[in-house]
């Protein structure tokens, strides 16, 4: 395990469908998190390709573009391949191996029962979604979320029932194969190696969280057991495990990391979203993007100039929320409320607002594009380091079921 700092010990993981270029809506919903992510935690973010296929097998021509679109995306609004792991799901077969054995402890009905399974196939009628891949498109996270041991995992709303699922699928691999025999004398004999004043803090520490349930106690212990220098993986994990009363805690139970609900809402008021043709995508030319928001819908009541209008109905009002100052926010809404203003000029603050945001986002997407080896190479960096990072858990993983043979 890569030594980390205390405090610093979770791991993030999250990923991306590729969907091709990225629109305003992804980097203040999505983007901006992860930069902010980055550099308090270990980071890893992908592009699950293979997710993609679930619901797009039909139709792979394009991939490959969207894939590098999206990438070229993300390293330009911010994403650092030195502080952050970027990699391409298929790249990684681990996670397709993770994904089968987990498939071997998973009972069908958990699947059947998540939500976005049937909502999913319902929104997407025009395709046929009742394949076997559809139907383990959760599991095929659990195997991204648990390969890496991430701890903390940043999604919206919809991902949520996916990562409870990957809870319960962690849950069931650690009851399943985490008691090996001997464990509890295992685990003294890693007690003893921490050292007798460690040992002893954590022994406390172990009985305050199982004793008195104090979750404060269950933080400092993992922080303890993270920071030991003097024990195997092995150990590390067992103290882990023994820390919640169980047994060997061989894959890591992961939280959601819940994304506020999307602040910036599309050209029309509704989710901004390519399906619904309402996005200002982060590499669109400023005039276009300009024309976009200087027909979009405003308050539907404000019909004449000399109309009153109400920001509270106006599909510009959130975009001012977004991108303006509190002296220009108090400009437009008193000069919508007593029509001073037109809504042209009440447009125009966002409007410079939105291209002063991604001018040097534009400049460093056009560079990036004009150097494919470089963005080839980041990858392929990532990929490598991903995969070092997995291969660490699929060996325990092999070793729990039976799969290590020597
Ligand atoms: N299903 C996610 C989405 O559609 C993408 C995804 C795949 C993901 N694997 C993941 C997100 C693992 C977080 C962690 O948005
Ligand atoms: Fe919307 Fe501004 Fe026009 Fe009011 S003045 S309706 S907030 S665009």
């Amino acid at each position: 395990m890569s030594t980390v700092l205390p405090g610093q010990t979770a791991r993030v993981l999250s990923g991306m469908r590729p969907t091709g270029r990225l629109h305003l809506g992804h980097y203040h919903g999505v983007l901006k998190n992860w930069i902010r992510l980055q550099s308090e935690y270990e980071c890893f973010f992908f592009v699950a390709d293979w997710h993609a296929l679930t619901t797009h097998y039909e139709d792979p021509r394009g991939l490959e573009e969207h894939v590098w679109d999206m990438v070229i995306d993300w390293l330009a609004v911010g994403i650092d391949p030195a502080n952050a792991t970027l990699f391409i799901q298929s790249r990684v077969p681990e996670h397709a191996e993770l994904f089968t054995l987990l498939a071997m402890i998973t009972p069908l009905s958990w699947l059947e029962r998540v939500p976005t399974y049937k909502d999913q196939q319902l929104k997407l009628k025009d395709k046929d979604l009742s394949t076997y891949g559809f139907l383990g498109y959760p599991l095929l996270q659990s195997a991204d979320i648990l390969a890496y041991r991430a701890s903390r995992v940043p999604v919206g709303e919809d991902q949520v029932a996916h990562v409870e699922i990957t809870r319960e699928v962690a849950r069931r691999f650690n009851f399943l194969y985490g008691r090996e025999p001997g464990y509890e004398e295992l685990c003294r004999a890693a007690i003893k190696k921490m050292g007798k004043k460690a040992g002893k803090l954590y022994d406390e520490l172990r009985a305050a969280w199982l004793t008195r349930g104090e979750h404060e106690a269950l933080t400092i212990a993992r922080e303890l057991v993270e920071k030991q220098k003097n024990i195997t993986l092995g150990d590390r994990e067992r103290l882990l495990g023994y820390l919640e009363g169980g047994g060997r805690q061989i894959l890591v139970e992961p939280q959601a990391l819940l994304t506020e609900a999307a602040k910036m809402p599309g050209l029309d008021g509704q989710k901004m979203s390519k399906s619904y043709h309402n996005t200002i995508g982060l590499r669109e030319a400023p005039d276009e993007i300009a024309r976009k928001l200087r027909t979009m819908p405003t308050d539907p009541q404000r019909v004449r100039r000399t109309d009153p209008g109400d920001p509270d109905r106006c599909p510009v009002w959130p975009f001012h929320l977004v991108y303006s100052t509190d002296d220009v926010k108090q400009w437009a809404a008193t000069g919508c409320r007593s029509a001073g203003i037109g809504c042209l000029e009440c447009k125009q603050p966002v409007i410079d607002a939105v291209l002063a945001e991604l001018k040097p986002i534009q400049a460093r997407a056009e560079e990036l594009a004009n150097d494919p080896v470089l963005v080839r190479n980041i990858l392929a960096e990532g990929c490598r380091k991903a995969r070092d990072a997995a291969e660490e858990t699929l060996k325990d993983v092999r070793r729990s079921m039976g799969l290590e043979y020597s």
